[in-house]
């Protein structure tokens, strides 16, 4: 990190296995990011536990997700790559921060609201606090720009306010983040209702398709994708959500584009089409799967990019925050 570039920070939460719509709107996205810009990428295994998890899984999914990003080429020569909690300052800025933000903003939160609903019987702080959290993340690293998805730019614009906030009531401080949403977004969106997001948390596993599913899956979950009663192949997000998501799809790992794939499967029967998608997306995602199950098994491999990837990030956190501490009143800490 020279400081002359822009500097862009992101991350995926470890929580159930990320979907081939996470790796479209994300990851994907970030592998040429490292040519431009001073990148930053975590696993945010602090925002996981707002959710109930079983501790044995958050930690396989921590190292899968880890691996994941490797293998799609995300390069720790390039990009710092960390797990959130192994640097302090995160909470640390968090709380800090919890102290300039209003009850009422919070509350607000449209993500806030919707997983209140999803998971009634476990509204905690933690999960009201997470946006503050994630403004931690983002400021901490002086951030310019936050690839993210639009469900997360609520999130981004708080960690501006906050940031603004804290600037004027104090002096400056921090960069003031923007986002940085992809120009093609293609958004995935589920297999069996084709109006809503292609979600890791959706019940119904043959709505969605993760980077570790394997061909048999693939082909399978794709053969049972809901379409339509018409039989013709034509992108209308509208009238036929299912075929207009598949055909996106298509274009996304095939790299045709979305009138080229028209007029490959025109005439075509709804059967192959669905095949075909699927085997893109196979093409696709099979290197990089077998890829992250040789990386995942090199245990000491991956825990020696995280001790190194922390201690980088620790460095810029850490000026980041002893700079907070002093501007709050707090006394400095004597060595
Ligand atoms: N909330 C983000 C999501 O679920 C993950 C995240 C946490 C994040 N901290 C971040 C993304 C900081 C960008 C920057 O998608």
């Amino acid at each position: 990190m020279d400081g002359k570039k822009q500097v862009v920070f992101s991350g995926v939460q470890p929580t159930g296995k990320i979907t081939i719509g996470n790796y479209i709107g994300s990851i994907k996205n970030w592998v040429p990011m490292q040519e431009q810009y001073d990148c930053i990428f975590c696993v945010v295994d602090l925002h996981s536990i707002t959710v109930s998890q079983i501790p044995a899984e958050l930690r396989k999914n921590t190292f899968d997700l880890l691996s994941l990003y490797l293998a799609c080429g995300l390069d720790p020569q390039k990009s710092i790559l960390f797990v959130q909690s192994h640097v302090s300052a995160h909470t640390e800025l968090a709380w800090v921060l919890n102290t300039i933000a209003y009850v009422g903003e919070m509350n607000r939160m449209t993500q806030f609201k919707d997983k209140s609903r999803k998971h009634a019987d476990n509204i905690n702080m933690g999960l009201m606090d997470y946006p503050v959290l994630m403004a931690s993340d983002i400021l901490l690293y002086q951030t310019d720009l936050v690839p993210v998805g639009v469900d997360q730019k609520q999130h981004v614009e708080l960690a501006r306010d906050l940031a603004q906030r804290f600037n004027s009531r104090f002096s400056p401080t921090f960069v003031v983040p923007d986002c940085l949403t992809p120009k093609v977004g293609a958004k995935i969106m589920s297999l069996q209702e084709p109006n809503a997001k292609m979600s890791k948390s959706d019940v119904n596993e043959n709505a969605v398709v993760t980077m570790f599913d394997d061909k048999d899956a693939i082909l399978r979950k794709f053969k049972r994708a809901v379409t339509d009663s018409d039989t013709e192949i034509r992108f209308d997000k509208e009238n036929k959500p299912g075929v207009s998501n598949l055909l996106t799809i298509y274009s996304a790992f095939s790299g045709e584009t979305i009138q080229k794939a028209e007029e490959r499967f025109a005439g075509k029967g709804y059967g192959e089409f669905k095949i075909a998608v699927a085997e893109s997306v196979i093409e696709a995602i099979s290197p990089i799967q077998s890829e992250q199950k040789r990386l995942a098994a090199d245990k000491a491999y991956l825990e020696n990019i995280l001790k190194e990837g922390s201690e980088k990030a620790e460095r810029i956190a850490n000026r980041t925050l002893q700079k907070v501490y002093k501007k709050v009143g707090f006394i400095p800490k004597l060595r």
